[in-house]
């Protein structure tokens, strides 16, 4: 069965409480948070105290997504606000392998995200050190965009990689997930679903989530 995490990004955020209480009792596994900094993506989201505050409303994972730059200096304060999943850019890391030993000695999980034009052979030195791959599917920096089919064939590869590695990195997929799509993207390969906008903007949320669950 697939990890579904659906994304804070879309939530309403005058009811964030009504939101977390909704996810809290769905079939949801994780929560995903988007960290947004201005200067990695032309978008300003949340910091800490909003993770703090879900922090405390939930017992689910906080899988932290952060599409900022210098992400090491910051890595010790979001394991402060809650993250158990800390994921960083390769894109913002020319010194990856420092970021990730960093994240686990604070004891989280490490996820790397790509971009999509970013090639899943980069991680081909360093994919031993990683718990988690996250695969952008569309451009990082807003919800509710359009899936990129590429990232099948990224899938794919990535996935080739790793079971010739014999690893247990899970791969998860990020940006324009709906259930129409939800299948092909789990058969290529795929263990985690993030879901902003196709969860929040549905009529029923949770049967949504449970939809997702199921495929
Ligand atoms: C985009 C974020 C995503 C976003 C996904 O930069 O990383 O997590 O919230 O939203 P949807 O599912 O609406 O594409
Ligand atoms: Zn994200």
């Amino acid at each position: 069965m697939p990890i579904i995490a659906p994304s804070l990004l879309s939530a309403d955020f005058l009811n964030l409480q009504k939101d977390c209480t909704m996810l809290n009792e769905s079939q949801a596994d994780w929560f995903h948070l988007d960290v947004m900094d201005g200067q990695f993506v032309p978008n300003i989201s949340f910091g800490f105290p909003i993770i703090e505050t879900i922090r405390k409303a939930t017992t689910k994972t906080c899988d932290v997504h952060l599409m900022i730059l210098e992400p090491g200096n910051y890595a010790k304060a979001f394991q402060k606000a809650g993250a158990d999943i800390l994921t960083v850019h390769i894109e913002a890391c020319p010194h990856l392998h420092r970021n990730l030993q960093q994240i686990k000695s604070l004891g989280m999980k490490a996820g790397v995200a790509l971009n999509p034009h970013t090639p899943v052979h980069l991680l081909s030195d360093i994919l031993q050190d990683i718990d988690m791959v996250c695969l952008m599917s569309v451009n990082p920096g807003f919800g509710g965009q359009q899936f990129i089919p590429h990232t099948l064939d990224k899938i794919r590869a990535l996935k080739h990689m790793i079971i010739e590695k014999s690893l247990h990195t899970l791969i998860e997929i990020d940006g324009g997930v709906t259930l129409a799509n939800a299948g092909e993207i789990l058969q290529a390969g795929a263990d985690v679903l993030v879901a902003g906008n196709s969860v929040f903007k549905s009529a029923d949320p949770v049967t949504t989530i449970a939809a997702l669950k199921k495929m």
